[in-house]
């Protein structure tokens, strides 16, 4: 099982109230967290947390990476763009473990006003602790494939 302890962590003022608990969150179940995000009330720009955080969890120097937005779209489009990641919005447990365990996802993006605190900390939870199954690396491979023509 692949031994993750570093997470890159960014959110948008949309995750404002909860960004602290969730990084404390982190930080109580033993991750070192590289903080990216924080903005003020208003006027940020979710683009620019993504881009920083997909740039760290590409180049290695964080195990994965956990993005909260509002819905968490608009953090996964922008943090895709970035060579070597898949960011994966997850909107239940299910989806969480998929993305980890099919999906090989390095990112997982979450939404503040689609998701109660305490099932954003639960899905984290799971797509930390779901190991990738091997089985579906051709399909991994086919989409690395692509980005590699572009
Ligand atoms: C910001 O208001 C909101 O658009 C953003 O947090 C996110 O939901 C975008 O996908």
């Amino acid at each position: 099982m692949e031994n993750i302890k570093k997470l890159a962590f960014g959110t948008d003022h949309a995750a404002i109230e909860i960004r602290d608990t969730v990084k404390k969150y982190l930080q109580n179940m033993g991750y070192e967290v590289k903080d990216f995000g924080f903005c003020g009330q208003v006027g940020c720009d979710y683009p620019d947390f993504a881009i920083q955080v997909a740039e760290v969890v590409a180049n290695k120097k964080a195990d994965k990476g956990i993005l909260i937005c509002g819905t968490g779209i608009g953090m996964s489009v922008a943090a895709n763009k970035v060579k070597g990641i898949i960011a994966a919005v997850c909107w239940n447990e299910d989806t969480a473990r998929l993305a980890s365990q099919h999906n090989c996802a390095n990112i997982l993006c979450l939404g503040s006003r689609t998701s109660t605190l305490s099932e954003i900390c639960h899905r984290i939870k799971i797509f930390l602790n779901t190991p990738f199954e091997e089985r579906h690396q051709r399909r991994i491979d086919k989409i690395k494939k692509i980005e590699s023509c572009q």
